[in-house]
């Protein structure tokens, strides 16, 4: 039979959508089941950004645009980091994406060649290890450690660099952990990439998505001029998921051969989408501070909550709307125990090993979701572990 690619065998997906699949079979059989394995605001896209985008339609705003992005989105992403990352990118340096996945991906296309070696945090996010499989890289695990506040410590990147290493992937706040790395930590890693020539990338989807604790960028030590991308986007702090919209800082020489990856994937992002983008950074903020205040309440009751939980502890998480309760007393693995919460619970999360090797012994609740089913979560796992 003919063969797939190597990279058709190496790329791979995500629990979370596995997950949810089974956890709609068990609806489909009348079963109610409390969702906590989804990774998305459980809030609307505010209004003046759905009303912009729907404009942008009725404008007929619907052909192609530059694969690049549009201007005025771009000037927007502009001050955009100037304001939250206090540099100013020039305007060669902004690529548009559809969400800010595209952006792992054409990332680590232009930088990362077959036998080179990538660094990532473990848990982590899974496109990454995903994408370097698919590039015939090898994954070079950072492990997150509980005691550490699951923080990636530059030491344990500088004893895992080789003449091999040419990426280092950063994500504070982190999915699934909800950790935070500290400046100085960044700072390390952006010096570490200095001293040994390496590409630092910097997924940021999360950066406004913070409980007390400021965000730091590696990017600003170089303004993303040199070996530092910038990855953010609207999904999460402007409930935009199914908008696809993101965007990348890159040095100029990259940013330039990013834009022939978007020509050849997908000639542009979505005309209307990006003008939504324009109207979210340049409109009324109050939406995130709101959300924000309304996950820190969810925040609080979950992890009070889940620390109830015989077997169970949990830190609670710096940024983002991710709990990662430690499950180890609970004698389960980490599959074990999700299995047994939904099919004697009705409460579906993820393991946390569909995050890397060492999420074994935790479990990732989404808490994107009312009060109530949080507490009624608390019952139901509580009575199914008697
Ligand atoms: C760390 C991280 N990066 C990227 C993404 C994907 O973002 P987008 O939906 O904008 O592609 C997610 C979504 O869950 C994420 O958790």
């Amino acid at each position: 039979m003919v063969q797939l690619s190597k990279g058709a065998n190496g790329i791979y997906g995500e629990a979370a959508f596995e997950v949810l699949a089974k956890a709609q079979e068990l609806e489909r059989q009348g079963k109610n089941i409390l969702h906590f394995e989804i990774g998305e605001p459980d809030m609307e896209t505010p209004e003046n950004i759905a009303k912009a985008g729907i404009q942008a339609i009725q404008d007929k705003k619907t052909h192609y645009v530059p694969s690049i992005g549009l201007l005025e989105l771009r000037k927007a992403v502009q001050d955009e980091v100037e304001k939250t990352r206090g540099y100013r990118p020039d305007l060669e340096q902004i690529i548009i994406t559809p969400g800010l996945k595209p952006g792992i991906f054409f990332s680590m296309l232009a930088t990362v060649n077959p036998g080179d070696e990538v660094i990532y945090q473990d848990p982590g996010y899974p496109t990454y290890g995903s994408v370097s499989s698919f590039l015939g890289a090898k994954g070079v695990l950072v492990p997150l450690l509980e005691e550490n506040e699951f923080r990636m410590n530059p030491d344990d990147i500088k004893e895992r660099i080789t003449k091999k290493t040419k990426l280092i992937i950063v994500n504070s706040p982190q999915n699934p952990t909800g950790s935070m790395m500290t400046k100085s930590e960044m700072d390390g890693i952006a010096e570490l990439a200095e001293d040994h020539d390496i590409f630092v990338v910097s997924d940021e989807i999360y950066s406004k998505m913070t409980y007390d604790t400021d965000h730091y960028t590696p990017t600003s030590r170089d303004e993303a001029k040199e070996r530092t991308i910038l990855l953010d986007g609207f999904s999460k702090y402007y409930a935009m998921t199914g908008w696809r919209l993101g965007y990348m800082v890159a040095p100029k020489n990259m940013a330039e051969r990013l834009q022939d990856f978007l020509v050849s994937a997908v000639s542009c992002t979505a005309a209307f989408t990006q003008w939504a983008g324009v109207e979210a950074l340049t409109g009324d903020q109050s939406f995130i501070p709101k959300m924000m205040a309304r996950f820190k309440e969810k925040r609080d009751r979950i992890i009070e909550g889940l620390n109830t939980i015989p077997g169970f502890s949990c830190q609670a998480p710096k940024g983002a709307f991710y709990a990662f309760p430690n499950i180890k007393e609970t004698g389960m693995t980490s599959q074990e125990c999700a299995d047994h919460l939904l099919y004697n619970a009705g409460v579906a999360v993820l393991p946390g090993t569909a995050f890397g090797p060492y999420g074994e012994g935790y479990l990732r609740f989404s808490y994107a979701t009312t009060l109530e089913n949080i507490a009624e979560a608390i019952v139901r796992i509580k009575d199914s572990f008697e």
